[in-house]
């Protein structure tokens, strides 16, 4: 029997990255910042926390303000807190790109609102799903979003463990949004590292969260490089 000429590659599934900078040194912020975009980055997401929807406290409106000088990399926001459509004109002024809200911090009426007013500013509207919240309860904010994040970890703090069981969410949506025609990025957020990003991707993930994975690793390009491709 002849044996193939080539043999076949491995498909290879690319993704973007977004380092959190929730495992930065604060004190040496804007150094970090600056990094991420040397080092390769495509986002530079950014967890605001209230300390009500999350037990966590993190930056606000003014940090965001002056990180957006900092970076020419997409600001993506990602709103951990309470109602979050008191706060969309301010975080969208002070220069963020993607806007995300938890669908579980308000209203279904309130969220599509802000998802409106968010698209309205110029700006990309996405919403987040907790580990909890199942993919059906997306489809309502299908029409109004760019993209969604699918939290990997309770939402609140960095450096905690994957949950891969969250990877059949991932593909239940990715297949929902196809069957709707609906063109929307996939982002996975919580514990993505450089074993448990294959299985992000794999699943359909179009972005990649990732804080102290990124922050840890002692070649930092080499790491972005291994999550885009
Ligand atoms: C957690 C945040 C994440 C956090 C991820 O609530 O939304 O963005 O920074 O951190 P790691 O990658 O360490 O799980
Ligand atoms: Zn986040």
């Amino acid at each position: 029997m002849m044996k193939p000429k080539f043999k076949k590659k491995e498909a290879v599934i690319m993704a973007k990255i977004a380092p959190s900078i929730l495992s930065a040194d604060f004190m040496n912020l804007e150094r970090d910042i600056r990094a991420i975009e040397k080092n390769g980055g495509d986002y530079v997401h950014i967890d605001v926390m209230d300390g009500n929807f999350v037990p966590n406290i993190t930056f606000g409106v003014p940090v965001v303000k002056a990180v957006r000088p900092v970076t020419s990399l997409p600001l993506d926001v990602h709103l951990m807190i309470d109602r979050p459509i008191r706060y969309v004109d301010a975080f969208c002024n002070a220069g963020a790109d993607y806007l995300t809200l938890h669908i579980e911090a308000d209203t279904q009426e309130n969220t599509i609102s802000a998802l409106k007013r968010i698209a309205a500013l110029g700006k990309a509207p996405a919403i987040s799903l907790k580990p909890g919240t199942p993919a059906e309860a997306a489809i309502p904010y299908f029409p109004y979003c760019s993209m969604i994040l699918v939290m990997t970890v309770e939402p609140g703090f960095g450096g905690q463990k994957f949950m891969a069981d969250m990877m059949p969410k991932l593909r239940r949506l990715r297949s929902l949004l196809t069957e709707g025609g609906f063109d929307c990025l996939l982002e996975v957020d919580g514990g993505v590292d450089s074993t448990t990003a294959s299985q992000c991707k794999e699943s359909g993930a179009d972005i990649l969260v990732t804080g102290s994975a990124y922050f840890k690793a002692p070649d930092k390009p080499e790491f972005v490089k291994m999550i885009q491709s």
